[in-house]
């Protein structure tokens, strides 16, 4: 098995490389419309920006951020196949402009633009990204009535175009089977709170880190692995480090990314090439995680009804005796800046009996340790 990943540097307002209607899910973070760090690159691509800002016009500098987002939202829906859906990781601004201290509400207007291009809302996610430092509340300290709520959360805004995605064919029904999630998987992941702590960018360019406003791995390999199945294709228009295509490809599935700012290509390649032993362990953490899901429940409840039929271990249901995880073996560049990733063939992995698994591959903490993947 293999997966392609593509980067490309273009301003994601037009993606000609893609064609209509081949894109299943995307995930993605834009530049945040009134978040200082992102005024300079607004400004860029529409200079009127500037002079609002310093008129004080904030109204109109906010919606003059959002029209340039628009035109790629515009274009994801040309992109898409029907039953596709976008996640889109947004927070909202908190600005004061002319001593009025105000929050510019990003998720709102991002919904709405959704919905005028033709686009069904779900439910969203909430990313509380809580903080301790004790500087983050904002406004008057104890004194009524000028204190404010501190923004510790970001939303993950999640729309489809169009009818429910069908799964028609034999073929297509059984590869989404054995792209299903683990039962405990499912009942966090699909809760519309998600905890997950922030990144340290571990970029040494300082100019370049300041700008990156990563997110953390797991988030897009969660969405990846939530709303896709192998064999397809993820987008996201505002790749920067190229976590999404990280996570395309722990997940086994396709990608393209599009990146205005060139400087990113060497960090993505560095990041691509040299994180793979890093890549490779998160199926790995996905596996261990069940052991200990199994042990526990095992404990208390007795045995689980169900075997995998490919990994030989316990399952809650059903729906997850299908069950597959891909686990990358090398990753090479194959023209600038596209990327094939090999998986092991699946006799290396197959067949990881419950029982046979605990002596012979797990180490002294009980993790499944990765060389048991010749
Ligand atoms: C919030 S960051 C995304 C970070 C990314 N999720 C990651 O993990 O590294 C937004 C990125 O969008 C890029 N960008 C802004 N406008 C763009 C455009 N019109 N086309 C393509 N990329 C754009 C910025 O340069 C920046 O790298």
């Amino acid at each position: 098995m293999q997966t392609r990943h593509r980067i490309i540097f273009q301003d994601s307002r037009e993606m000609s490389a893609i064609n209509d209607q081949s894109i299943d899910l995307v995930v993605t973070s834009p530049p945040y419309p009134m978040i200082k760090m992102w005024d300079e690159q607004f400004i860029e691509m529409n200079p009127e920006i500037a002079l609002f800002l310093e008129n004080g016009e904030y109204g109109r500098a906010f919606e003059s951020m959002h029209l340039m987002l628009d035109d790629v939202w515009q274009e994801l829906y040309r992109v898409m196949k029907e039953g596709a859906l976008a996640c889109i990781n947004i927070g909202d601004a908190t600005r004061t402009i002319n001593s009025r201290f105000q929050l510019f509400a990003n998720h709102v207007r991002i919904q709405r633009k959704f919905i005028d291009l033709g686009f069904d809302i779900l439910p969203l996610i909430l990313w509380r990204k809580q903080t301790t430092a004790p500087n983050k509340f904002m406004g008057s300290g104890m004194l009524p009535a000028g204190a404010y709520v501190t923004l510790e959360h970001e939303y993950i805004l999640i729309f489809r175009k169009g009818n429910k995605r069908i799964f028609a064919s034999a073929e297509e029904k059984h590869n989404r089977l054995t792209s299903a999630f683990f039962w405990e998987e499912r009942n966090t992941w699909f809760s519309d709170l998600w905890d997950l702590k922030g990144v340290r960018q571990d970029i040494n360019d300082r100019q370049l880190r300041s700008r990156s406003a990563a997110f953390p791995f797991m988030l897009p390999f969660r969405l990846i692995n939530m709303y896709s199945v192998f064999g397809d294709t993820v987008l996201d228009p505002f790749v920067g480090t190229g976590t999404t295509s990280l996570a395309a490809m722990a997940a086994g599935r396709d990608s393209i990314g599009f990146e205005v700012d060139n400087n990113f290509s060497d960090l993505v390649k560095a990041r691509t090439i040299l994180g793979l032993p890093v890549l490779k362990k998160y199926n790995a953490d996905r596996i261990n995680n069940h052991l200990d899901f199994v042990r526990c429940r095992m404990k208390e409840k007795g045995d689980l009804k169900y075997i995998n039929s490919y990994f030989g271990f316990p399952v809650m249901t059903r729906q997850e005796k299908e069950l597959r995880l891909v686990f990358i073996k090398s990753v090479s560049e194959m023209e600038n800046n596209c990327f094939t990733v090999s998986y092991f063939e699946d006799q290396s992995v197959k067949n990881l009996n419950f029982d046979e698994l605990l002596p012979e591959h797990l180490d002294v903490d009980g993790q499944i340790q990765l060389n048991f993947i010749p």
